[in-house]
């Protein structure tokens, strides 16, 4: 049987449970209400309502997760030096933190705002034994090694 590291999706939003399944996703967080809707489905990945920020990650089922990705959220996490940190805590060595977030010279002016600065892409990428960077189209993927 082939063992398949346990990965954690942050602010999933109303993310397809096909995808998620298929990418053997063990479990979802988001903090609004759509984990919750979410949560009865039996043998899929673990839904929680859970914030990333002010809750407590020690309720999460994996004491830690191989793979973390977060897809257009970083930008809304207000204190984003402790939200990497509670990544860090997540992620054992070999483990990889894959972060999409919009390159905003490629969007149109009214979502500009969801990009984020070469302040905060600083931040992001300092702290990490490795960081590796592909633009696809209007977004930026990191893979982030602690
Ligand atoms: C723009 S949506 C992106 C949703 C999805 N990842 C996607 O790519 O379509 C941002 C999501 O991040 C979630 N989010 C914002 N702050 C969060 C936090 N502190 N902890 C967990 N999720 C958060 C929001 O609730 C929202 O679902």
């Amino acid at each position: 049987m082939t063992f398949i590291p346990p990965r954690l999706v942050i602010g999933t939003g109303d993310s397809d449970l096909a995808m998620v399944q298929a990418a053997h996703v063990a479990s979802l967080l988001e903090p609004l209400e759509v984990a919750q809707a979410e949560q009865d489905t039996s043998d899929g990945p673990h839904f929680l309502q859970l914030d990333i920020e002010t809750d407590d990650i020690r309720a999460l089922p994996e004491a830690g997760y191989a793979v973390v990705t977060c897809r257009l959220v970083f930008a809304f996490i207000k204190d984003k030096a402790a939200f990497l940190d509670r990544i860090r805590y997540l992620l054992p060595p070999g483990g990889t933190f894959w972060v999409v977030i919009p390159l905003a010279e490629r969007f149109p002016e009214e979502r500009k705002s969801i990009g984020i600065s070469p302040q905060y892409a600083e931040l992001l990428t300092a702290s990490w034994s490795s960081a590796y960077r592909e633009d696809l189209d209007t977004l930026r993927c990191y893979a982030l090694r602690p």
